[in-house]
């Protein structure tokens, strides 16, 4: 297949997108996380992301499934990753650790040299909140809500009740603007039921890019769709890593579209095989 993700021979892009009504009266502010309420610990890294010697083992009853064992992770700012391996060689485990979504048993994991995989939970949420958009093979998406509404949603969780009250209209003009900005302008209001595997697909990338984060995870996003909708999910990816310099990690099985990404690592026997 053509290269969905391959980039032009352009300079890199900044690495993250100044939102336009950030500069402007009446705009969302930024997230309320301050230097002073997390951790200070900084270590010097070309990484936006860098995870060292991961482990982890899912334990039931007495048994026990290790499987990270030892991996170690890095994204480049501004650039995608392809995380490669089969299906159940901890792909989704890795994505989950570095979402903050799941603690590893040991191992580090830095943000912009920031330690995060020990924050606590308060902290933890914002971070992941502002800093993260994470998308997934069957979208998650909340299924009683318009498609305008689950972008809504992190806003809401972001800004608090005032705060969403505060800023309702800049924020819903950002949810549309990234909706029509993904195509689904024509599908604002519909539930995720009245929508097709790749327009859900499109809702959840606006939801995952709302609150402007500076890495997306995102993992098998074109799993569940038909080949030519997942090249769209794909080059709709790379638009918006070019346009916004977005950093991406993804997760696919598919070493063609790992061969369309910046770099690709490979997970097997719960490492990253050079
Ligand atoms: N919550 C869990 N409890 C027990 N085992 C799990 C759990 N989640 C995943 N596993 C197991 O861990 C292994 C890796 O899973 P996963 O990270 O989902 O792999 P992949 O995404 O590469 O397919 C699989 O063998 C899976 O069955
Ligand atoms: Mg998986």
């Amino acid at each position: 297949m053509s290269s969905a993700l391959e980039k032009p021979n352009t300079p890199t892009h900044p690495r993250r997108r100044q939102h336009p009504e950030s500069t402007t009266e009446g705009a969302v502010p930024n997230k309320s996380t301050t230097d002073s309420e997390t951790a200070p610990l900084k270590i010097a890294s070309p990484y936006v992301l860098e995870a060292r010697q991961l482990y982890k083992t899912y334990r039931k009853d007495k048994h026990e499934v290790p499987v990270l064992q030892g991996c170690d992770f890095s994204a480049v700012s501004g650039k995608v990753t392809a995380i490669l391996g089969q299906s159940g060689s901890g792909k989704s485990t890795l994505l989950h650790l570095l979402g903050t979504l799941d603690a590893p048993d040991q191992g580090e994991i830095y943000f912009d040299g920031q330690r995060i995989d020990n924050l606590p939970r308060r902290q933890r949420d914002r971070f992941r909140n502002s800093k993260l958009g994470m998308i997934f093979q069957f979208y998650h998406l909340l299924p009683e809500v318009s498609a305008l509404q689950n972008v809504l949603m992190p806003m809401m969780i972001q800004q608090g009740f005032w705060g969403y009250l505060k800023h309702r209209t800049a924020i819903r003009a950002r949810a549309r603007e990234l909706l029509v900005r993904v195509g689904l302008e024509h599908r604002l209001h519909h539930k995720p039921r009245e929508l097709s595997g790749g327009e859900m697909q499109r809702a959840a990338i606006a939801r995952a890019l709302v609150a402007e984060p500076e890495l997306l995870l995102a993992d098998e996003p074109t799993g569940n769709l038909d080949r030519d909708t997942g090249r769209q999910i794909l080059s709709l990816l790379a638009e918006l890593n070019r346009e916004r310099g977005l950093t991406i990690a993804m997760v696919t099985h598919d070493e063609t579209i790992a061969a369309s990404c910046d770099s690709t690592i490979h997970l097997a026997d719960g490492k990253i095989k050079v």
